[in-house]
This record gives C-alpha cells, sequence and structure tokens, in this order.
C-alpha cells in the first residue's frame, strides 16, 4: 500500500483539486491520502474531512501552526502504507507522476525523489531571485553535507520511500527540509531522481520565510560532519567583529589611547568567543571548573597568536613572501593551532 502525506496549511483552494488528481492518477492502486493540516483558518480540515466520503483520506488535526517537517513526520507516523509519498497541497507537485516513481521503488530503490534538477525536469515561472536562493541552498548543502552531494535536488518537497528506511531512525524534524533529514540519517539502499515540473502556485501563498532560510542553515549545521568547526569558525568570526567595535568605541567614542584600546579589545573579543564556546560550539563538553577554563583558553589563544605572529615575520623576513600572504598564512596555522587546542585540550572529550 501507498500513503501519500500532505502537508496543509491554508490549501483549502487547492486541496480539493489535488485529490481528484490523485485519485485519477493512481485508480487501481491501493492507496490512502493523509492530509495533515495544522488547524488552519481558512477550514482545509473541513474541506478534506468531507472528501474522505467519496476517497480514501485520513485528515490529522493538529492545534497550531506546528510547521512543515513536524506535520510531515506525524503523517508518516499515522500512515499504513509500505511505501510513503510526501508532496505540498499547493499543485505545485504534480501527482501524475507518482505511478512512475512507485514504479522505480518497486524496481528496489528505497528512496524515489521528484528532481527538479535532473534532465526533464524544470522550475516554471521564479523569479530570478527565487531560483538563486534555492540553487544556494542547493549548494551550500551539498558543501556541508557530504551525503546529499550525489543527490541533484536535495531540497526537492516531493518524494516517495519506503517506511523502513526510517526504522529505528531517530529524526530531529526542524523546519522545511525532512528530505535532507531522511537522506543523512534515514537506511536506504539506492536513490532514484524523477524529474518533474515544478509548477507555478495558483492559489494561496508559499509559506517559505526568511525564519526558515535562517532555520534551514541552522539545520545544515547540526547535520553536517563539520558541525563544531563551522561553528568555531563563525564564532572566530564573530569575535572579529567585537574585537573591532570595541575598538571604535574605546577610541572614538572615549578617546583612549591605541595601545589601551587596542589590548581591551582584544581581550573583549576573546572572552566573546570562549563565552560562545562555552554555550554554543563545545556546549555539550563543559564540565567540571569553568574559570579553569577560561584561562586555558587565555593560554591556546595567546599559543595561536604568537605562532601567528611569527609565522608572518619568518615568512616575509627569512622566505621572502609578499606581506599579506605572509600574514593570511599566518591567521590560517594560528586558527589550525587554536582549533585543535580548543577541542582537545581545553573543551576535551573525556
Ligand atoms: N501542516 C503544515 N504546517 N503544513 C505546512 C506548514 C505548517 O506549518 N507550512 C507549510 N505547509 C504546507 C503548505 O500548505 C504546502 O502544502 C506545503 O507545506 C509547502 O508549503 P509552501 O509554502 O507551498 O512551500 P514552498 O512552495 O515555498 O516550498 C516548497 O518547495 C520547496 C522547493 O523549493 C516545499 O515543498 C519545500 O519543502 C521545498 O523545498
Ligand atoms: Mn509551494
Amino acid at each position: 500500500m501507498l500513503s501519500i502525506i500532505v502537508p496543509t496549511y491554508n490549501e483549502r483552494d487547492n486541496v480539493e483539486e489535488l485529490i481528484r488528481r490523485i485519485s485519477k492518477s493512481l485508480r487501481g492502486l491501493d492507496y490512502e491520502v493523509v492530509v495533515v493540516d495544522d488547524n488552519s483558518p481558512d477550514g482545509t480540515a473541513e474541506l478534506a474531512e468531507k472528501l474522505s466520503g467519496e476517497f480514501p483520506v485520513k485528515v490529522i488535526r493538529r492545534p497550531g501552526k506546528l510547521g512543515l517537517a513536524t506535520a510531515v513526520l506525524e503523517g508518516v507516523r499515522k500512515s499504513v502504507g509500505e511505501y510513503v509519498v510526501v508532496m505540498d497541497a499547493d499543485l505545485q507537485h504534480p501527482p501524475e507522476i507518482i505511478p512512475k516513481m512507485y514504479e522505480y521503488a518497486l524496481n528496489g530503490y528505497d528512496l524515489v525523489i521528484a528532481s527538479r534538477y535532473v534532465s526533464g525536469g524544470s522550475v516554471s515561472g521564479w523569479s530570478f531571485v527565487r531560483k538563486s536562493i534555492s540553487r544556494s541552498a542547493t549548494l551550500i548543502a551539498k558543501l556541508l553535507i557530504p551525503k546529499v552531494r550525489s543527490v541533484k535536488d536535495p531540497l526537492s518537497g516531493f518524494f516517495m520511500f519506503r517506511k523502513e528506511v526510517l526504522k529505528d531512525v531517530n529524526l530531529n524534524p526542524r523546519g522545511f527540509k525532512i528530505l535532507i533529514e531522511l537522506l543523512v540519517r534515514g537506511n536506504y539502499v539506492g536513490v532514484y531522481e524523477v524529474p518533474y515540473k515544478f509548477n507555478v502556485r495558483s492559489k494561496g501563498k508559499s509559506k517559505l520565510s526568511i525564519k526558515e532560510l535562517v532555520n534551514y542553515v541552522l539545520h545544515l549545521i547540526t547535520l553536517s560532519p563539520y558541525t563544531t568547526l563551522i561553528k568555531f569558525l563563525s564564532v572566530g568570526a564573530s569575535g572579529t567583529v567585537v574585537n573591532l567595535g570595541v575598538l571604535y568605541l574605546l577610541r572614538y567614542v572615549l578617546d583612549l589611547k591605541h595601545v589601551v584600546a587596542s589590548a581591551i579589545a582584544i581581550e573583549a573579543s576573546v572572552i566573546n568567543n570562549y563565552l560562545l564556546h562555552e554555550q554554543w560550539t563545545f556546549r555539550e563538553r563543559r564540565g567540571g571548573n569553568w574559570l579553569y577554563r577560561l584561562i586555558k583558553f587565555h593560554m591556546t589563544t595567546s599559543l595561536a597568536i604568537t605562532m601567528q605572529y611569527m609565522t608572518s615575520q619568518i615568512l616575509y623576513y627569512w622566505l621572502g613572501f609578499e606581506s599579506l600572504i605572509s600574514q593570511l598564512t599566518g591567521i590560517l596555522l594560528g586558527f589550525i593551532i587554536n582549533y585543535l587546542l580548543s577541542s582537545r585540550y581545553v573543551w576535551s572529550r573525556r
């Protein structure tokens, strides 16, 4: 049996046509449609319930807008099919290709993705900006997560999988991108991408917001095998901003001497980085005396800065490198030293 999970939020104008088209496409197959509605004010759930008289539709109502990913998972949990399809309600995903996806699934592909980015697939009606966002988001995913690199459209919201894939898997649903979660944590053999044309949304509005985009990047960071490194880098970048900001304040607002202002600014950035590493980068590795770690972090940071300075001088004066290149090499080396010492010594796993 095939279960089709359709998360909805304010899709009253789309849900009827969607269900009619699904039923037409799947004629002769054993299937159910599971609508997971987050208490849409427009009455989507009521309409879906009415349709359940005529079609094999099951409606799950949740008390409020709890998010797309959790809606999908709830639908999967309450479905009975051996295979599951996840698709949007807004008719941007054509149900007509489900039989073809099913064919691949039955031929041994545990995960079949409806893809905009394999040959034959396309996107219609998107502005240049919307297209660029989608492309960049896909690129970032591939950069941060090796497991999705072989997939052309890891952000697709339209896919089919064998339910076994999720057996005993701990998912951490967040935001919009449930497929990436599945690609990283699921137990599957074989992935196939079937091309489709992502249609223009004719009715209602997209629920994708800036908040979802930020959420998306944070989600990728937690799924990435390079989590700690990425966090460490981000904290380093924030430290630089603090460093310069404090310096500006002390120099130009409080009119302190550079020699004093500079020292205080450096200390401020070290403390900033320490706090963020405690609270975020190495949060799980705290324990014992925080003061001890604060002192250790000052030591490793000083060492890193010293090494950075020495490398830069040696490259410039002894080996004749250009000034910026010497300095940059020093920065890189300093970063590596600081990262290794922080993760193995200051916040060591025990
Ligand atoms: N239950 C529930 N709760 N459903 C939701 C929620 C929610 O909080 N937010 C959105 N939905 C439903 C919508 O009603 C729709 O059926 C589907 O999820 C997709 O929402 P859209 O707002 O249409 O998203 P989109 O078109 O911008 O994004 C789609 O395409 C992307 C590809 O670029 C989604 O499929 C994304 O997952 C996909 O990455
Ligand atoms: Mn949509």
